[in-house]
């Protein structure tokens, strides 16, 4: 087994991981994971790919997803906390993913989050995030949070050159272990998941705002422009116009209007 297989991989967290179902391909981990979902699997099963041939991000994008160099994966989640507070679920993925890439990268590349969670360094994206629901009526059945992080790309496909970067872009080192990030990556995420659980988002709102870039920057809404001056209590981004009226929004996504070198 090289150390960059996956297919023996196993979590090292507690319930995260367990059982992990490996593809070598398939459709999209998120549609394995629903399958699953709806067939009763437990909190904590994930499918892990090696590759995708229909891998999608937010707003119906493709997720490029070639095999040999990447992670793909997502999660069954059942959280017992309201539905109003599943969107503090990507947050928190996205916290998880930030921590652990960054034990991994050189300094000068720490990544941060883009709110709601992107990964970005230097305003190229390395990992997103994918959060859905199965709801029965108004409440929650299960959720699915899928994961896809560019590793050992050392170019990568020229449509996304100049908006992404990877982890061996980052730190040189084609050797790195998809394995051993992944690992790392679980023992975080369960972490947060349970604090999440146990105390709402208020518990990782600090950490959340030392890593996002989002604050401080002037970002676009669907209908409305500002500055972002706070991540709230809830996750909820804050944003102050230019008349001084506030707004907050709860979910979906913001341009950073200035952010370099491309708009994400
Ligand atoms: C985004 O930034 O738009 C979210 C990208 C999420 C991609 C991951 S890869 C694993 C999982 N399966 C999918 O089809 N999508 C997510």
């Amino acid at each position: 087994m090289s150390p960059d297989d996956l297919t023996y991989f196993r979590s090292p967290a507690r319930w995260l991981g367990h059982p992990t179902i490996f593809k070598s391909e398939t459709g999209s981990t998120n549609d394995d994971a629903r399958a699953l979902g709806l067939r009763g699997a437990a909190a904590g099963t994930l499918v892990l790919a090696d590759a995708q041939t229909a891998g999608r991000g937010r707003r119906g994008r493709v997720w490029q997803s070639p095999p040999g160099a990447n992670l793909y994966f997502s999660a069954v989640l059942r959280p017992r906390r309201p539905l109003s507070e599943v969107p503090s679920l990507t947050l928190a993925t996205g916290l998880a993913l930030c921590e652990a890439v960054a034990a991994l990268v050189p300094p000068e590349h720490t990544p941060q989050i883009k709110w709601p969670n992107d990964l970005v360094v230097g305003g190229r994206k390395l990992a997103g995030i994918l959060i859905e629901g199965s709801l029965t009526g108004p409440s929650l059945d299960f959720a699915i949070a899928g994961v896809g992080i560019n590793v050992l790309g050392a170019t990568l496909p020229a449509e996304v050159a100049h908006l992404a970067t990877s982890m061996a872009q980052l730190s040189g080192d084609l050797a790195l272990s998809r394995g051993a990030l992944l690992g790392r990556i679980l023992t975080r995420w369960e972490a947060h998941l349970e604090t999440l659980e146990a105390h709402g988002f208020a518990a990782l709102r600090e950490a959340y705002r030392a890593r996002c870039v989002t604050l401080g920057q002037r970002v676009r809404g669907d209908d409305f422009e500002g500055l972002a001056v706070d991540v709230e209590a809830d996750g909820a981004l804050r944003l102050e116009g230019d008349d001084g009226a506030t707004r907050r929004v709860a979910f979906g996504e913001v341009l950073h209007v200035l952010s370099a070198p491309a708009r994400l």
